[in-house]
């Protein structure tokens, strides 16, 4: 067995907080008596788990592909008929039931080419550059061992953010690259500062080759969102350091603090002129799951490659062919986030008005979270920009830390299995590191929440209560 295959066997803590929420689930179903009555998962970003509605659209289509009868009747809006149909045209045997090409129906790439031009001021996006995988994370995977390559000093680094997306570093284990943090600055609003990244690479040095770095922008779980020349900064520096761009931009959509604007890093790119734009190599991700839809169970993202050598885009395909084809379903509801109902179509007014309503839930709920999380002693909320997590900064106390110790269990993680034991609510956790950890606290005592909060008002103010319950609580002992 590999070394990378037994490292992968040891659950991470936010795995471990996990199984321990679905064994607690699986006993609230047998009846076990517990001090709440569900339990209440808000550490992924899956939207629809804690009840928000599917967008009618993107329903209505899959419906149309998946029961071509309904395509005879009246029971759909003629615009969503029309799609389906359209879509079915480019399934083999007019059927959702083939299989599709390994790296996605030629059809839907041209229509996210199509999203991705519109999206970037008129750039050309070419279809043949897309890939679709069954998921973003799939996606990424395939770049990381396009990237994979060496041993020892010369096996491939990747420059990673810090804090990262809980499941990054699971997807480099797997794939075997070493991952190289580099501190976002929290009290800049989790900026990437140039001192930062040369400090970062520099570390790297007799360990492993850095050949990539990874941006989450706008970024998870941080929920900030990256200015034009912050991108700049990072092209250049991936220029000065022959890195490969690995852009996660999967919440590109859920954009909504004052000023903020989301800018793809391909657009900058293409505007710093040469030698950057012909150079710099860049590997673009989207997804359905995190975007405005959270359609994560259908399973599917895309990756745009630029300036890759066409060569290497070949053995992207190959790599993809190992998955036969991304599910067809994933790829139908792609085709509509990629090219959503427009404006006189019968399906538009529905559309947006189901979009809007759930921005204004997100902007509500974050606002509401906010506020809640300032006004507990112990947490710190900074504003956030976009995305579904909010990110609060949580500070234990000395007891509470010799406490956990005497336990022989992370503080962090010890409060929140108590916040899932005692009130059924499963968050994410991570340690504060870098600079957020501030010289008066000692090691151990800085955490960081991770918990989304796009739901319907009820949900999480029902959320909101436990855990204040729990944090009193918990409060009071310590
Ligand atoms: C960093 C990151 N990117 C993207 C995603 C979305 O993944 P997928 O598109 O595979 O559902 C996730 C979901 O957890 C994530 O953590």
């Amino acid at each position: 067995m590999s070394a990378v295959t037994k490292r992968s066997l040891a659950p991470s803590a936010e795995e471990q907080l996990q199984k321990r929420a679905d064994a607690i689930r699986l006993q609230v179903t047998q009846g076990i008596s517990k001090p709440f009555k569900k339990v209440i998962d808000v550490s992924s970003g899956d939207i629809h788990s804690t009840g928000m509605k599917p967008i009618t659209f993107v329903r209505q289509v899959l419906a149309g592909c998946l029961c071509p009868d309904l395509l005879d009747s009246d029971t759909l809006p003629h615009d969503s008929q029309l799609r389906a149909r359209k879509l079915l045209e480019h399934c083999d045997g007019g059927s959702v039931g083939a299989y599709a090409e390994s790296s996605g129906m030629a059809y839907v790439k041209s229509t996210v080419a199509k999203f991705i031009s519109a999206r970037d001021g008129g750039l050309s996006s070419n279809p043949a550059h897309i890939f679709i995988a069954s998921g973003s994370l799939r996606a990424i995977t395939v770049v990381l061992k396009l990237l994979d390559q060496g041993e020892g000093a010369h096996r491939t680094g990747v420059m990673i953010p810090l804090p990262f997306p809980y499941t990054l570093p699971r997807v480099l284990e797997r794939v075997g690259s070493v991952p190289l943090p580099y501190s976002l600055t929290e009290e800049a609003g989790w900026r990437i500062e140039k001192k930062e990244l040369h400090r970062a690479i520099q570390a790297s040095k007799g360990h492993c080759w850095p050949r990539a770095i990874y941006i989450s922008n706008p970024g998870n779980p941080t929920g900030h969102v990256q200015s034009r020349e912050s991108i700049q900064e990072v092209i250049e520096f991936a220029a000065q350091n022959n890195l490969f761009l690995l852009v996660d931009e999967v919440n590109q959509d859920t954009v909504f603090g004052m000023g903020s604007e989301f800018v793809s890093y391909k657009k900058v790119l293409a505007e710093m002129g040469p030698p950057y734009s012909h150079t710099v190599q860049l590997a673009s991700v989207h997804s359905l799951s995190n975007g405005i839809l959270g359609e994560c169970g259908l399973r599917a993202g895309y990756i745009e490659l630029v300036n890759v050598d066409e060569h290497v885009m070949l053995f992207a395909e190959t790599l993809l062919c190992g998955d036969i084809s991304t599910p067809i379903t994933g790829q139908i509801a792609l085709d509509v986030m990629a090219d959503p109902p427009r404006p006189g179509d019968p399906s538009y007014c529905l559309y947006r008005q189901e979009v809007e309503s759930r921005r204004n839930t997100l902007r509500r709920n974050m606002h509401r979270s906010a506020e809640f999380f300032n006004s507990l002693p112990g947490f710190h909320c900074p504003p956030v920009q976009s995305g579904v997590f909010i990110y609060p900064h949580l500070t234990l106390l000395p007891t509470a830390l010799t406490h956990a110790q005497g336990l022989g269990v992370e503080a962090g993680l010890w409060y929140c299995e108590r916040l899932l034991e005692e009130e059924g609510v499963c968050v994410g956790v991570n340690e504060c590191m870098g600079k957020a950890v501030t010289q008066s606290c000692p090691p151990g005592s800085n955490w960081h929440l991770r918990m989304c909060v796009l739901m319907p008002p009820d949900a999480l103010k029902e959320v909101l209560c436990r855990l204040q319950a729990f944090h009193c609580r918990f409060l009071k002992g310590f």
